[in-house]
């Protein structure tokens, strides 16, 4: 009896079996899920600022091992199946020894991935772990279907419930497309397939109706009795790997961010359709904190670009604009300084604010300007950095470099906190950022970013411009107008050694 009562916290499950069979969830368990849940809410607050986010990946870790350890304690002796009836709910411990290995072996494979990724490079390694979650969901699915014992889904009557099917179905749909559609944004964003967005004719037409496709089969399944639901499934399956694949080819490579943040709305919610399936709280809660995240984030990232979320999925825009063509411009006259103009005016200055954007990213710049604000404050002269929501090609982008070359965090502002300072600035100091800076987002009402909100740097009594030739154009390949002011010199190079230069010159 002693013995029993012991057990009974792992007994009773979070299972599919107590979900169908009406078994209450074992309280200890929903408890262990919760206070997993409660520490992946704590890791999304401290990754919200570079200053908690080491606090906040460390909550995610713990969350996840509470949540792994539950999950794999909720075993069921076998002594107990006559009791509860549940026999095999659970996993196995005969089969602890191969969970763990396969743990083990996927802990090596991220450790070695995480160390050996660059950080312009995180984009498609977030593609390319979203696409394993969309397998991961398409394959519980599918073990569920082929083997509902297992997971406690069997009616008395050798039949899955029309709701289990449903979840299941659900499930199988969105992570095919995750994983189709993750696969082709890691091909695109590695330049393993070219990132311009291939239009198929009619794509729109063939897309709803694949989409229409899915959602009757999906329901037909749910319907359908035992011996048919086989082809069902299928071609379910089938229609959502192929819909996935067509939902993100014609999409620009520099849309990519957006799309990645969406698929891993969606690898949320796949995660959560299956931990209905399966009865797993812990799946249910994680799953609808991924989705709404992902959701939201991609909202803010289509919002600070100026860009409705449905034309960035209709895609098309955003063709070949990494690649800094453009159409010709009309030849206005601008001033072009050269690095020793530079640091004498930045030495004389008493308030300085820089503006990093995807050219600095490119040049890998952000080392030698760390370099120049040390020797500035040295000197004596204020420095700030001014962040833009969407500068770079990917949320954080420019935090993620400034904190790479050791940039303190209290140096480095957001749009809204520091656009009234540039009235009060001696120096705007742009360095590889063009959209982010141009005023025709905020007077052009034909401008592609009418309405983004930009930099103040015309308010500033001296404007420094990098950027390689007057040829080349932003993402959004327009042309810009602070090229031309009075108070602008270009300086036209290389960001990382014009830096170095103005450095040099400097000391
Ligand atoms: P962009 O407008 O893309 O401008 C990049 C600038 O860097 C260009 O002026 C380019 O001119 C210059 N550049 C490129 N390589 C350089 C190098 N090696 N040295 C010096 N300069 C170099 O950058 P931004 O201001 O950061 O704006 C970001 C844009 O991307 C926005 O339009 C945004 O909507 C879009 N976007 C952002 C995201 C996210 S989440 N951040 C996602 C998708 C799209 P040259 O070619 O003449 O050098």
């Amino acid at each position: 009896m002693r013995r029993l009562l012991l057990a009974a916290p792992f007994a009773v499950l979070a299972s599919p079996a107590a979900a169908s069979t009406g078994v209450p969830v074992n309280p200890w368990v929903a408890l262990a899920y919760l206070v997993s849940g409660v520490f992946f809410i704590l890791a999304l607050r401290g990754l919200s600022s570079p200053a908690t986010s080491r606090a906040g990946n460390r909550f995610g870790m713990i969350g996840m091992l509470i949540a792994v350890v539950t999950t794999l304690l909720t075993h069921i002796p076998e002594q107990m199946c006559g009791e509860f009836g549940m026999c095999d709910a659970g996993p196995d411990w005969a089969s602890m020894s191969e969970i763990l290995v396969a743990i083990a072996i996927g802990a090596v494979i991220g450790l070695i991935t995480a160390r050996r990724i660059a950080m312009t490079a995180m984009p498609e390694l977030v593609a390319a772990f979203h696409s394993l979650v969309g397998l991961a969901a398409v394959l519980v699915g599918w073990a569920a279907y082929l083997n509902p014992g297992a997971f406690g889904l069997l009616l008395p009557g050798s039949d899955i419930s029309a709701v289990s099917k449903v979840e299941m179905g659900l499930g199988i749909a969105i992570g095919a497309i995750t994983f189709s559609g993750s696969v082709i944004a890691f091909a695109k964003l590695s330049g393993r397939m070219s990132g311009s967005p291939i239009l198929l004719p009619a794509r729109h037409v063939i897309n709803l109706g694949t989409l229409a496709a899915i959602i009757v089969l999906t329901a037909l399944f749910a319907m359908a009795g035992p011996s048919e639901t086989m082809p069902l499934i299928v071609a379910l399956t089938v229609l959502a790997f192929l819909i996935g694949f067509l939902l993100i080819i014609p999409i620009g490579g520099a849309d990519m961010p957006v799309v990645v943040s969406m698929l891993n709305s969606y690898s949320g919610w796949a995660a959560a359709a299956m931990g209905f399936t399966l009865g797993n709280t812990a799946m249910i809660i994680t799953g609808a904190l991924v989705g709404s995240s992902g959701a939201i984030l991609s909202y803010i990232m289509c919002r600070a670009m100026n860009r409705s979320f449905i034309s960035v999925i209709a895609g098309g825009f955003g063709a070949d604009s990494s690649s800094g063509g453009g159409e010709a411009k009309e030849q206005r006259p601008y001033k072009q300084g050269s690095a020793e103009d530079a640091a004498f005016m930045l030495e004389q200055a008493e308030k300085v604010i820089i503006i990093p954007g995807y050219g600095m990213a490119v040049a890998q710049a952000q080392h030698a300007l760390r370099e120049m604000t040390d020797i500035l404050e040295e000197k004596g002269v204020e420095v700030k950095f001014a962040i833009h929501p969407v500068a770079g090609r990917m949320p954080g982008h420019m935090n993620v470099l400034l904190a790479e070359a050791n940039v303190s965090y209290d140096k480095v502002f957001e749009l809204e906190d520091i656009n009234s300072e540039f009235a009060q600035a001696d120096v705007a100091f742009i360095i590889g950022a063009n959209d982010v800076v141009n005023p025709a987002a905020k007077t052009d009402k034909s401008s592609p970013i009418y309405g983004m909100p930009v930099f103040d740097v015309d308010k500033a009594k001296q404007v420094f411009f990098i950027k390689r030739s007057m040829g080349g154009v932003g993402y959004a390949g327009v042309d810009n107008d602070v090229f031309y002011m009075d108070q602008t010199m270009m300086l036209l190079a290389d960001a990382k050694k014009i830096v170095e230069e103005i450095v040099k010159a400097l000391d």
